[in-house]
C-alpha cells in the first residue's frame, strides 16, 4: 500500500465555540494492523454534534478527549487491506474511522454494507445513528399516539428530520422548529410536517402557541436553552419528552437556567434522557423499519456534504452555528 495518513487532531480545549486552531492536521503513518483488524480508506466522516462536548474536560459518559488525540467519529470507506475474513478487501464497511483518511476497525466494531439498502452514506445518517436515535427515542421512549401533538426541535437536521417523519407516520400531528424560513420551508413542503416555527422569528411563542392549540403530548428535544423552555409553555399534561440532544449549550460557558420547571411539575411531565450508545441492540430493530421507510419514500433525508478531510473543523463549526442543511458529512477523498 502506498501513501500515508491524514489526521485531525484536537489541540486545545475550545474556549466557548470551537475554532480552527482548536484542531491541528498532521500526516501520520498508516496503521500495521493486528490479527481481526482491518485498514479502511475512509469516503465520508460524519461529522455530530456529541463530539464538541467530548472536547471539554468534563465528566461525561464517555471519557473525554485528550490534547493531541484523533477526533472520533463513525465513517464509511473500502477496506483496503484485511486480516479479518469478515471485512474482506474491497468490502464497503461502516464503523468508527475518525478524522483521517485511513482508520482501522474489527469485525466487533464495523458492519458491512448492503448496497441494496441505500448509497453508503446513509449509513452514517438516516441509515445509521442518527435514524437510529431518532427512531428510539420517538418510539421506545416518547411513545406517541395517534392524533396527539409531537414537536421536533432541530427539525431539518439529522435527528430531527426522521423523528418528525416518524411521528407523522405514527398519525400524529407534528410541528418541527427550525432556524429560518428556508429550513422550514422544507419541513412543511418537502418531509410533510404539519407546520414547523422559526426559533428565530421575533414572534417564534406566538407562532409557537398558535400552531399548538392543544397543547404538546410529545417533546423530541435536540436544542435546549430558550427554545425548550418556550416548548414547556406549551406542554400537555401527562407529556412526554424524549431529552436527546441539548445542542444550543455544547459551546456555552454560561449555561442556560430552564424556567419551565413550574409546567413540568404542573402537567406532570416525564422526561427520558437517552444516549444512543448505551442500546446497540436496538440498532436492528430500528434499520428494520428506517430501511423500510426509506425505500418506501416515506422517509426522505437530506446531506451536506463538505469536500476534503482538511474542511472538516470548518464544516463542524457551521454545523454547530445552524449552518448545516441536512446531516454533516465530509467527502473525504
Ligand atoms: N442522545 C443521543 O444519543 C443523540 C444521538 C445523536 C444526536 N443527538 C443530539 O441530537 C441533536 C441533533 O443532532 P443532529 O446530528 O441531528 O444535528 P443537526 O440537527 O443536523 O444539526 C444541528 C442543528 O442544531 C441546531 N442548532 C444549533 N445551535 C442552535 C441553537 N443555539 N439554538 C437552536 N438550534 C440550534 C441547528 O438547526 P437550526 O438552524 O434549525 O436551529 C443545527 O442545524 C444534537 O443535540 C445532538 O447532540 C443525540
Amino acid at each position: 500500500m502506498s501513501g500515508g495518513n491524514v489526521q485531525v487532531r484536537m489541540k486545545r480545549h475550545p474556549q466557548g465555540m470551537v475554532s480552527p486552531g482548536d484542531f491541528d492536521i498532521v500526516e501520520a503513518a498508516l496503521p500495521t494492523l493486528a490479527e481481526g483488524e482491518a485498514l479502511v480508506r475512509s469516503r465520508y466522516l460524519s461529522l455530530d454534534p456529541y463530539m464538541r462536548p467530548r472536547m471539554d474536560p468534563l465528566r461525561s459518559y464517555v471519557e473525554p478527549l485528550k490534547l493531541g488525540e484523533l477526533m472520533p467519529g463513525a465513517g464509511v470507506g473500502e477496506v483496503v487491506e484485511s486480516r479479518e475474513p469478515a471485512l474482506p478487501r474491497g468490502a464497503i464497511v461502516a464503523g468508527p474511522l475518525g478524522w483521517q483518511t485511513h482508520g482501522v476497525v474489527t469485525r466487533a466494531n464495523a458492519r458491512v454494507l448492503d448496497p441494496a439498502m441505500g448509497p453508503p452514506s446513509a449509513a452514517l445518517g438516516v441509515l445509521g445513528m442518527t435514524g437510529v436515535t431518532a427512531h428510539y427515542g420517538l418510539l421506545k421512549l416518547a411513545d406517541p399516539k395517534p392524533g396527539e401533538t409531537v414537536v421536533v426541535t432541530a427539525a431539518s437536521g439529522a435527528v430531527g428530520s426522521v423523528a418528525g417523519q416518524i411521528a407523522k407516520i405514527k398519525g400524529c400531528r407534528v410541528i418541527g422548529i427550525a432556524g429560518g424560513a428556508d429550513k422550514c420551508r422544507y419541513v412543511v413542503d418537502e418531509l410533510g410536517f404539519d407546520a414547523c416555527v422559526d426559533h428565530r422569528a421575533p414572534d417564534f411563542e406566538q407562532q409557537l402557541a398558535q400552531a399548538t392549540p392543544d397543547y404538546v403530548d410529545v417533546l423530541f428535544e435536540n436544542v435546549g436553552g430558550p427554545v425548550f423552555d418556550a416548548v414547556l409553555q406549551r406542554i400537555a399534561d401527562h407529556a412526554r419528552i424524549a431529552l436527546c440532544g441539548n445542542i444550543s449549550q455544547y459551546n456555552t460557558k454560561e449555561p442556560y437556567g430552564v424556567k419551565g420547571m413550574r409546567q413540568l411539575l404542573m402537567h406532570r411531565v416525564a422526561i427520558h434522557a437517552f444516549v444512543i450508545a448505551d442500546h446497540r441492540d436496538y440498532w436492528p430493530t430500528a434499520l428494520a423499519d428506517l430501511s423500510v421507510w426509506v425505500r418506501e419514500g416515506r422517509i426522505r433525508f437530506k446531506e451536506d456534504i463538505s469536500v476534503g478531510l482538511r474542511s472538516a473543523p470548518d464544516a463542524f463549526i457551521r454545523m454547530l452555528t445552524g449552518r448545516n442543511f441536512g446531516k454533516q458529512l465530509v467527502q473525504v477523498e
